[in-house]
């Protein structure tokens, strides 16, 4: 049997969605410019469905299998899925761009460029999509199953949607559309790196200043988990809770007074915006805002 999706890079992304697609029966045929990684990652690939096989054999099996060159890797497959840092997009899109016959339908997972970034490959007759997974992506590929139940932000060609939304589907995901306005995807990939590898500094950044050891991060990580639940129930502002948000003077001063420089540069502005998201709630007047502010 073909592949049904050509994967391109070898790195945590690729891992993820190889891992996800090769569980749902997707045939895959990958390539990387180190053949040797795309030999592995195949090679994980066909163990991981060895082990699966055992529990529930099927007749059939999808290709699963590395490939030397691009043109190989991508001939006859369904839908070109390129993986590749955002550095190097231009690039391999100009690569695959000289590949004969140019695939039918080319997706790319960067969350900061748009599918403008395949331009060479819309001008040879491709259709072409970015799918961003809203999700951190491990180096380690992720537990199985890890994008089951995540979002999927796609903007591009009709053709390369519904190859989109075949892969949300095999995945356990679902599809949304992006804005397909001029430098949007800039200011929605700026959001989510600041919330999601934002949360993972700062997480580092209160342990350190704790000075905390395995049971004060074991801790944090519940303190964190509750403050998801927090957000996912009641949202922005309901989710606040702490000094910010009774107006409590004398913590917050007492808080600035244990912090270096580089800890009051996270404090203060996160500080500022609890203390909008406090007005906004109703728990504190402009003017307590502004007398709190002045302490920050
Ligand atoms: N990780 C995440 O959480 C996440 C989530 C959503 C979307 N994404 C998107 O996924 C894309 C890749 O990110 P990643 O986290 O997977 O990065 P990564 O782990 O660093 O992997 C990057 C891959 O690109 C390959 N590559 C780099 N330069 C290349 C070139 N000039 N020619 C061919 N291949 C090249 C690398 O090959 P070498 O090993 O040979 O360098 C590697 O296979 C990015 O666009 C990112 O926005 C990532």
């Amino acid at each position: 049997m073909e592949a049904a999706f050509s994967i391109v890079g070898a790195g945590a992304a690729a891992r993820v969605l190889a891992g996800e697609l090769a569980q749902a029966g997707a045939g895959l045929a990958l390539w990387a410019r180190k053949p040797r990684a795309a030999r592995e990652l195949a090679a994980e690939l066909v163990a991981a469905r060895a082990a699966r096989e055992t529990e529930a054999p099927t007749a059939e099996l999808p290709a699963l299998r590395a490939h030397e060159g691009l043109t190989g890797a991508t001939a006859g497959s369904e839908c070109v899925l390129l993986c590749v840092s955002d550095a190097a997009l231009a690039e391999v899109a100009a690569l695959l761009a000289e590949v004969e016959p140019t695939p039918r339908v080319v997706l790319h997972v960067s969350g900061y460029h748009d599918s403008s970034a395949l331009a060479s490959l819309a001008a040879r007759g491709a259709s072409v999509g970015s799918l961003h997974p809203v999700r951190p992506l491990p180096a380690d590929g992720g537990r199985p199953g890890c994008l089951a139940g995540a979002d999927l932000a796609f903007e591009g060609m009709p053709a390369a949607r519904e190859r989109a939304l075949a892969i949300a589907e095999a995945c356990g995901a679902e599809l949304f559309d992006l804005p397909a306005r001029a430098g949007a995807k800039h200011a929605y990939h700026a959001a989510a790196a600041l919330l999601s590898n934002g949360t993972v500094a700062l997480f580092d950044a209160a342990l350190e200043l704790a000075g905390g050891d395995e049971k004060v991060e074991r801790a944090f990580l519940g303190l964190l988990e509750g403050t998801l639940e927090n957000l996912r129930r009641l949202g922005v502002p309901d989710a606040l809770t702490g000094p910010a948000l009774r107006g409590d003077a004398e913590v917050l001063e007492g808080h600035l007074e244990q912090l270096d420089s580089d800890q009051h540069a996270l404090y203060g502005p996160l500080t500022a915006r609890m203390l909008e998201l406090a007005h906004r709630r109703g728990a504190l007047t402009s003017e307590q805002v502004e007398r709190l502010r002045q302490i920050l």
